[in-house]
Parts: structure tokens; C-alpha cells; sequence
């Protein structure tokens, strides 16, 4: 569908834009970085852009996750009307690429050596037909707890290593009188903290074959069933306003100790650096309990279209930039991701952030790397859609059991397909 509207519009742009004039010394970029941590973030590349003397031409769409974003950016392409770049997760990427709109940034790529530097699972969707389509900015991952040290300590609690442990663990902070789980009722949110469930309930083998493959018997499994039940359990130590929460607005209330734990992709800790707070000493991270040795990722990737001739000198210097070491390792501090290339050092990265970049090497050695499919690594996005709806209505008693949120899972992902 996205194909056909976008064919037409392709053309008809290229044609129109083929003189040469002088280069248009300005980025255009749409993205969904609206929270504290996200803007400071990319206040690190506006930065480094002006020094070489383009300016910025911001295009925010708010909303946690891109769904919006997304909405807006086939709006602008089907206009014909193309940033110079989109931020966009993984299998967007790839249809983008196929509906022909994309532009090639593979001379760049080969002078820079990114086929050297940036790891395979990235490069599967960073790369289409042979061609580097997008700059990966980093990476992301899913199955992380971040935890309010103060009310830890108050509660005497430890860190937990099971999924009854973690309950455990949200009763204790329940007797205290703390609201145990921080979570915002969005659909994305739901389904991205149901990602680490799924692991966490059925190992490393259960998440790739339910999640990535799409198993049909995976997914109407027990282990999926039993998955859903446990979602339906920490649903019960969620506070009653959490409906329509933003995500850093639940970051917020365990900074402020307002609760004791968000399970969130490592975009929450950019909110904990931005509001100047250490590992450690404010706040803990630790893996999902039941998901250490396995790290479920997403990497925002810069979509590069094919703009015009007079705009291309300015994708190349963005493109450039976005992949340089120095970049990936000063953005990604600040963003609370680990950087898409694998010669960039630790140095600078806190402890969570070290923790983030050895973990991912190690999963990705040992084959326990696996993409995220709230995040729009594990299927393309009307799968992931799919997904989130079904996890989104079970959480809001819109589908009540576990047996009936399986078989509308299967029946809406294969409606999907
Ligand atoms: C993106 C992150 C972003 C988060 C919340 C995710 O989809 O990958 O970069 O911070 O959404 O907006």
C-alpha cells in the first residue's frame, strides 16, 4: 500500500528538483525526541551540524514509540514533501526502501567504513537491495528495570534475579505504601514492557520463535498464556491513573521516588541523566529478572530519502556526523543507548551504560541478540501493530483472559501478515 502511494510522488519530485542550484546548507528532521533526555540528546547533533554550518529545520511529532511520527512522515512523503531525514525503527526503514523513495548513501558508507563498524543486525535494516538507506544513531534495548535507589533502600530490597523475586519485590514496596510499578497506559509501553515478559517467561528460544518467527504454535502456547498471566500480575501494582500516562512521565515518578520501579527501553535513563542523577547512588538498573544474558534491542535509525540534488551535500554531512565515533559515543551518553558501531569506547558511559554496550556484545555473540517487537525490530510495523493492540486490551480488561488474548493475538497477527 505504502508502495503505490509513494511511487508517483517519487518521481514527480526528482524530476522537479533535477537543476542544480547551490546546496541548501539546513537539515530537515522528523522525529518523535519530545522529552528532556530525548532533546538534549539530539541537541548534541544540532551542535555538531552548526559547527559545520548547517542549520536545523526541526520537525517533532510527540508521541513515545513513533506511531504518530510515523503517521505524519507518510503524510510529508505522499506530498512529495521529504525531510532530508526521518527517524524510524527498523522494518519502516525497509518499506520505505521498497516503495522506492529512499535515497544512497553508499559511497559515503564505503569511505567511512560502516560495513566494517556497524554491527550485522543493524545493518539488515540499514541496508536495502545493497544500498545504505539510513544511518543507525544507536542502540537501544528493552528488558531493563530502573529503580528508585532511596525507596530500594527504604523498602530493604534487593535485586531480583526471577519473576517472583520481582513480585516479591512489588509487594514489598506496596506495604510501604509506594506505588510498586511506574507505567504509562499506551499501547506501545504496554507491549514494549510485555517484550521482556516473554523473554523473561519463556527464555531466549521461546522469545525469538513467538516474537521474530512468529511461530504460530509459539504463540498460541501455554508459555504464552502463562506470559499474559504474568503481564496481568504486574498490571496489578500499576497505580488507577496510569491510562494515557507518557512514558517519561512515569520515568518522572521514580526519580522523584514517587515509585519504585519503570520497566522501560534505556531512553528512561537519558530522563535520570538529564535530571543529573547517578547510577548507583539514585538509581539502579538491572536487566528484566528471568533476562540476564539476553538483551532485546531497537536502534533509531536516520531514514535518508532522495531528496533533491541541492540537499543531498547536507544528508551526506548529517549521515556523517550521525556515524562518526566521536558523535556515537557523546549522543548515546546523553540518550541512555549504546552506540551502533562496535569500535567506539566505554569511557565515557556510566555504569548502566557500560553494563548496555557489554551486554549487547555478549548477546550478540552468543546468538541471544534479538530484535524487540513493540520496538519494530521483530516484524513489519502492521504486525507490531497488531501486537500492540491485542497486549494494550488485555491490560485494559478489553480482553479478559489469557486463553482469549492468545487466540486474538494469532488471529490478528496472521490478519497482519
Ligand atoms: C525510540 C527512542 C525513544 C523512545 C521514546 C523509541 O521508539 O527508539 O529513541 O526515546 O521511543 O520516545
Amino acid at each position: 500500500m505504502l508502495r503505490k502511494l509513494l511511487i508517483g510522488t517519487a518521481l514527480a519530485t526528482s524530476f522537479a528538483f533535477s537543476a542544480h542550484a547551490a546546496d541548501v546548507k539546513e537539515v530537515q528532521m522528523l522525529h518523535w525526541w519530545t522529552s528532556g533526555g530525548e532533546a538534549a540528546a539530539l541537541n548534541v547533533l544540532k551542535q555538531d551540524l552548526a559547527k559545520e554550518g548547517y542549520a536545523w529545520k526541526d520537525v517533532p511529532v510527540a508521541g513515545g514509540g513513533g506511531d504518530a511520527a510515523m503517521t505524519a512522515l507518510k503524510a510529508m512523503v505522499a506530498a512529495g514533501n521529504y525531510p532530508t531525514a526521518s527517524q524510524m525503527l527498523g522494518y519502516t526503514v525497509l518499506d520505505y526502501a521498497a516503495a522506492g523513495v529512499m535515497g544512497d548513501l553508499t559511497e559515503t558508507a564505503k569511505k567511512e567504513g560502516w560495513d566494517k563498524s556497524v554491527p550485522a543486525a543493524l545493518q539488515k535494516f540499514s541496508v536495502y537491495d545493497g544500498k545504505w538507506v539510513a544511518a543507525p544513531v544507536n542502540v537501544h534495548s528493552v528488558n531493563w528495570l530502573w529503580i528508585n535507589k532511596a525507596v530500594m533502600d527504604k523498602i530493604g530490597g534487593t535485586e531480583p534475579k526471577t519473576f517472583d523475586d520481582f513480585v516479591a519485590l512489588l509487594d514489598m514496596a506496596k506495604a510501604a505504601g509506594v506505588t510498586p510499578l511506574a507505567l504509562g497506559g499506551q499501547n506501545w509501553q504496554e507491549a514494549t514492557m510485555f517484550d521482556s515478559v516473554v523473554l523473561s517467561t519463556g527464555g531466549p528460544e521461546f522469545y525469538k520463535k513467538a516474537m521474530n518467527d512468529l511461530d504460530e504454535d509459539s504463540l498460541k502456547s501455554d508459555t504464552m498464556k502463562k506470559s499474559f498471566d504474568n503481564l496481568a500480575k504486574l498490571v496489578t501494582y500499576v497505580d488507577p491513573n496510569f491510562s494515557g500516562r507518557d512514558w517519561n512521565l512515569a520515568t518522572a515518578m521514580v526519580i522523584k521516588g514517587d515509585a519504585l520501579v519503570q520497566v522501560m527501553g534505556d531512553w528512561a535513563k537519558g530522563e535520570f541523566h538529564a535530571a543529573k542523577k547517578t547510577p548507583g547512588t539514585d538509581f539502579l538498573c538491572y536487566r528484566f529478572p528471568g533476562t540476564d544474558g539476553s538483551v532485546i534491542y531497537n536502534s533509531d535509525m536516520f531514514g535518508m530519502f532522495n531528496v533533491p540534488e541541492d540537499r543531498k551535500a547536507a544528508q551526506v554531512a548529517l549521515a556523517t556526523a550521525t556515524l562518526s565515533k566521536s558523535f556515537q559515543s557523546a549522543f548515546n551518553v546523553v540518550k541512555g543507548s549504546v552506540p551502533a558501531r562496535t569500535d567506539v569506547p566505554d569511557t565515557d558511559f556510566d555504569a548502566c551504560g557500560k553494563k548496555g554496550m557489554a551486554d549487547l556484545k555478549k548477546a550478540n555473540e552468543g546468538g541471544t541478540l534479538f530484535g524487540s517487537l513493540a520496538q519494530g525490530y521483530g516484524a513489519p510495523p502492521a504486525v507490531a501493530n497488531a501486537y500492540k493492540d491485542v497486549v494494550s486490551k488485555f491490560v485494559h480488561g478489553q480482553i479478559k483472559t489469557s486463553d482469549e488474548a492468545v487466540t486474538e493475538l494469532v488471529k490478528a497477527i496472521d490478519d497482519a501478515k
